[in-house]
């Protein structure tokens, strides 16, 4: 089965309209506002598409998020049975404070095949790479640098590791310096920074740290239609959060998670600026239209481009 390729542009509009709506409150330090203005239209969106969804990764459960909560259903049901993670804005900080890479974006596949993630943080490594073994979780900053040196056949001081900017991520950051890597340190958005190994022109050759869950489900769907790899380990730390990981129907807590365990089948993914960053350029208002761009993956297909597109409110 395959998703029809009819729905890749209902879903860049439904992205692309969680952006303009966002895109209005850049810059006004309010990231809560920013975030509801988002989620208020993806759902609203959602609700009129012809399908039958059900939001797998969201805002949160039923009791902390009144919209886009994990199980809630959306679309007409007049459809195929979808699942769909969602982040409307991806990148908080960026848009409360009008700084680049803020992204409002969803991931669909169909009906149970896309990770029931739990809110909680996940160890995660994206490589330019289609082969295992050559970098994996499991292996030292070292041993990882090395094959991927090897394989991609330049020094590792030619290399360029993403990593996001946080004392946690200490111990990664001085080995990567020890081996003379160049590091491409963000401050947040770490979807983005796991797509930065999917094309040369942005000179990131792997990804590595430790951030959201959600995020890396979604990374992950765009990830596959690229044919790159990426794994991903949960980080369990509270009592509470081994509870409901279990209720999820996690039962092993440390295991490391293949992309393919992550995303099963066909997959549609969307990314939509609202603020410019290194996928796609932010939302712009010219002459009372609104042009927003989206990066757009769909894995039977094999399409993955920018679309760019004039949007009606
Ligand atoms: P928000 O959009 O929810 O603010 O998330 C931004 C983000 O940078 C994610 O991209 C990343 O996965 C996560 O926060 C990292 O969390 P933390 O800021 O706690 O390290």
């Amino acid at each position: 089965m395959t998703i029809d390729k009819k729905f890749i542009d209902q879903f860049v509009n439904v992205t692309s309209k969680a952006a303009i709506s966002s895109y209005q409150l850049v810059g006004k330090n309010d990231k809560v506002a920013a975030d509801k203005a988002a989620v208020d239209s993806m759902r609203k969106e959602l609700n009129h598409l012809d399908i039958n969804g059900e939001i797998v990764i969201g805002e949160g459960e039923l009791d902390e998020a009144p919209m886009l909560y994990i199980g809630e259903k959306v679309g007409t049901t007049n459809g195929p049975e979808i699942d769909i993670a969602v982040d409307p804005l991806e990148g908080t900080n960026f848009a409360a404070n009008n700084l680049p890479g803020a992204l409002s974006v969803i991931a669909i596949a169909e009906k149970n095949n896309l990770f029931n993630a739990p809110e909680t943080y996940m160890e995660k490594i994206s490589a330019k790479v289609k082969e295992k073994g050559v970098v994996d979780l499991d292996y030292s900053v070292k041993e990882n640098i090395f094959n991927l040196s090897e394989y991609l056949n330049k020094k590792p001081e030619n290399i360029t590791a993403c990593v996001m900017d946080r004392p946690r991520h200490k111990n990664i950051i001085n080995n990567l310096n020890k081996l003379g890597v160049n590091i491409k340190l963000i401050t947040d958005g770490d979807v983005s920074g796991a797509l930065l190994v999917t094309d040369d022109k942005y000179n990131v050759d792997i990804f590595l740290g430790i951030g959201g869950g959600p995020e890396g489900v979604l990374a992950s769907a765009a990830l596959d239609t690229f044919n790159c790899i990426f794994q991903g380990r949960f980080l369990f730390d509270t009592v509470e959060d081994k509870i409901r990981a279990h209720k999820m129907g996690i039962k092993n807590l440390t295991k490391k998670y293949e992309l393919n365990e992550i995303v099963k089948g066909d997959s549609i993914f969307c990314a939509t600026g609202i603020t410019s960053g290194d996928l796609v350029s932010g939302i712009k208002n010219e002459n009372n239209e609104f042009i927003s761009e989206t990066l757009v993956t769909h894995k039977s297909s094999g399409m993955k481009k920018v679309i760019k597109k004039v949007v009606n409110r």
